[in-house]
């Protein structure tokens, strides 16, 4: 009996996310060790087992088969006489390049520890790593562990690696101070220096981290490639933002990443605050096509304060990233991987209406675990959207303001904002219509808001922290009138219970 009520309990505590990925219990920071192997995407993040705030750093573990469903794992990577794991990746060594698997394939994790010099405070990074010869279940460190450090560098973590065919070799990007630094390698243990980017490039507002380096085609066009680099910023206090992911698309030899853009050009992969660390998985089959990331929906201005008890912090919804060209250049655009839509339950359809100020064609609905594709065509110059999570004196708004072009969420009055000054605010971003007409491909999971504008060019995420009774939605327009061409509303599962 006991058995069947801890089920139905599971995962229901307040605010806990029902289709996102969080940790059964206590403190999770960045995805980490992201790698597809046999049937199973492997996602390994940044654990405090002890405590529901930032603590002694190991590799959380879970496994899916689509992305979806996640199971819980023993924890993956503990901190040894090398220090704290910190954020770092997995890669499948194919063809026994390491030596480490008797030649046959196998996984290593390559990842930061993190401890401080003998007799000092200061603070030593260095990259090590471990392999695993069963799935992941288990992994012995590399006894010649770390592989690569740089006395001179402070702040140099979160390797991430990949295999480079054209040069036949293994390439690892590494965040150093507010540079990326590239080494090669044709064994994953030796490490050779081959640049460093970004010196005068893109944001500088803190300490650069976890990147990531991956070729896209451009518009689905397989024989126009450009490469895309992720580069996250942490939180700078002067500024209202704090942590946030940039990202820069370019060219890439297997030696050195040249900026497309001009280096004062910054490119935000989210215009919400609540995205970051994201970093993609490594191995997706050929035939998939797909590159997917995931981020840490969370940010460090706030992130060891929210109002959770258990746990503390869940991921984004997993992304599938392309690049689209456009008259300023080569852009990201992010859609939410398509295996979520097996959640999909309750659908409720409605076409073609105008909408006038004080009416709702939301009044008869409630939920706050769903998702809704909307699109409006622009008649009048107004601000028109959708106010979720609705109660007495509690809402969140995700709306578009006509005069202005520009998509927007405020969490100004989501619920429980006190914790953190820098919690409330509105986040926009601008949205060109295209044909006069946008689209909002909405998710909402009990504490968070994914708002993907036009076919995901434009992305907002962000946490809110609804009391649980506050589920009514209204469509509102402010003045004048909008033409709602269509909307589909799903309630979605839960994939905990
Ligand atoms: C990013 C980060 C990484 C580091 C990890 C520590 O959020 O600061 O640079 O490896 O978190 O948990």
């Amino acid at each position: 009996m006991n058995n069947v009520l801890e089920k139905q309990q599971y995962y229901t505590e307040k605010y806990r996310p029902q289709y996102h990925f969080s940790p059964e219990k206590n403190w999770m920071n960045d995805p980490n060790g992201m790698v597809f192997y046999e049937g199973e995407y492997h996602l390994f993040y940044q654990y405090h087992p002890h405590g529901t705030t930032w603590g002694p750093m190991h590799w959380g573990h879970a496994v899916s088969k689509d992305l979806v469903y996640w199971e819980h794992l023993p924890i993956g990577l503990a901190p040894d006489e090398h220090g704290m794991i910190f954020s770092g990746s997995a890669v499948v060594d194919w063809n026994d390049s390491s030596g480490l698997f008797e030649g046959k394939s196998g996984l290593v994790a390559i990842f930061t520890h993190a401890d401080t010099y003998p007799e000092t405070n200061r603070a030593r990074q260095r990259q090590s790593i471990a392999y695993s010869k069963d799935h992941g279940r288990t992994w012995i460190k590399y006894a010649g562990n770390p592989v690569l450090q740089e006395e001179h560098i402070t702040d140099f973590r979160d390797p991430k690696v990949f295999w480079h065919r054209e040069t036949n070799r293994w390439v690892m990007v590494v965040a150093s101070g507010q540079t990326i630094r590239m080494y090669t390698s044709i064994n994953l243990i030796s490490w050779e220096f081959a640049s460093e980017f970004g010196e005068s490039e893109g944001s500088h507002q803190g300490v650069w981290e976890c990147p990531d380096l991956f070729e896209l085609p451009v518009d689905k066009d397989p024989n126009q490639k450009k490469w895309v680099l992720f580069v996250s910023i942490g939180d700078n206090p002067n500024l209202q933002e704090g942590s946030r992911t940039q990202y820069f698309t370019g060219d890439f030899d297997g030696r050195t990443f040249l900026n497309d853009n001009s280096p004062e050009t910054v490119l935000w992969i989210d215009h919400g605050r609540d995205n970051y660390a994201g970093v993609s998985w490594s191995d997706v089959p050929y035939e998939d096509g797909r590159r997917i990331y995931i981020g840490w929906m969370s940010n460090w201005r706030y992130a060891n304060v929210t109002p959770t008890k258990e746990w503390r912090s869940a991921m984004t919804l997993p992304r599938v990233v392309e690049l689209q060209s456009t008259e300023e250049g080569n852009r990201l655009v992010q859609k939410p991987i398509q295996e979520v839509q097996r959640l999909r339950t309750n659908h409720v359809s409605i076409q073609n209406k105008v909408i006038k100020p004080g009416t709702n064609l939301l009044n008869n609905m409630k939920s706050n675990t769903f998702e809704i594709l909307a699109e409006f065509e622009i008649t009048s110059e107004t601000e028109f959207g959708f106010k979720v999570c609705k109660g007495e004196n509690e809402e969140t708004i995700i709306g578009y303001e006509v005069e202005n072009q520009s998509v927007f969420v405020s969490r100004n009055h989501s619920g429980e904002g006190i914790f953190h000054q820098a919690f409330a605010g509105k986040h926009e971003s601008k949205l060109v219509p295209e044909n006069n007409k946008i689209t909002l491909h909405i998710f909402v999971d009990q504490s968070s808001v994914e708002v993907f504008g036009n076919q995901g060019r434009v992305v907002i995420t962000d946490l809110i922290f609804p009391s649980e009774e506050n589920k009514a939605m209204e469509l509102y327009v402010k003045e004048g009138d909008v033409t709602l061409h269509s909307l589909e509303f799903y309630s979605l599962k839960s994939t905990w219970r």
